[in-house]
């Protein structure tokens, strides 16, 4: 590791979630059921990052995402790094990107909405990745995502 020191310590086999606005550590916690884990998880919040001012970092020792889980994280953090860490050397780093369909990730903002007067999960069209703009697959109604309520 040279000179650099890392501000939360190693870890030998997991996953490290990386340059999380800060405000959002916890919502990605929440995303992935991090309270319930019985894998140790380390948080470390409010770090000095060049890139984005504040930062969060999630690592969570012996746990691997599925592409579905990783999915979920680009709702609230669509910049954020996965490394996956094998042998205390990061084997790959996987960014998040929004998927075509989310289901059961975000609630519709319209109140009249078929999904939020029946017990069903929500499914959302991303009409344009680039701007974050989903389409209410029941109501039609377009919201962006950065002003999303989750499930
Ligand atoms: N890390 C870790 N345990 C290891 C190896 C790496 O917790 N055994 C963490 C580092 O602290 C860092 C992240 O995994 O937060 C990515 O490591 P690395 O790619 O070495 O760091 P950077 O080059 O700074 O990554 P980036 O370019 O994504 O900022
Ligand atoms: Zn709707």
């Amino acid at each position: 590791m040279g000179k650099k020191e890392m501000q939360v310590s190693a870890i030998e086999n997991g996953t490290v979630i990386d340059h999380i606005p800060a405000e959002k550590t916890y919502e990605v916690v929440d995303l992935l059921g991090l309270k319930n884990s019985l894998a140790p998880v380390t948080i470390g919040y409010n770090l000095p990052s060049k890139k984005i001012g504040k930062k969060g970092i999630i690592k969570i020792t012996n746990r691997f995402f599925s592409q579905e889980e990783i999915s979920r994280l680009s709702v609230v953090a669509p910049k954020i790094v996965l490394n996956i860490i094998k042998d205390y050397e990061v084997a790959e780093k996987k960014t998040v990107e929004l998927p075509e369909e989310l289901r059961g990730i975000v609630k519709c903002n319209n109140p009249k909405c078929i999904t939020n007067n029946e017990p069903m999960q929500t499914v959302f069209n991303v009409i344009d990745k680039a701007q974050g703009i989903l389409k209410c697959r029941y109501c039609d109604k377009e919201q962006d995502i950065n002003n999303i309520k989750l499930c």
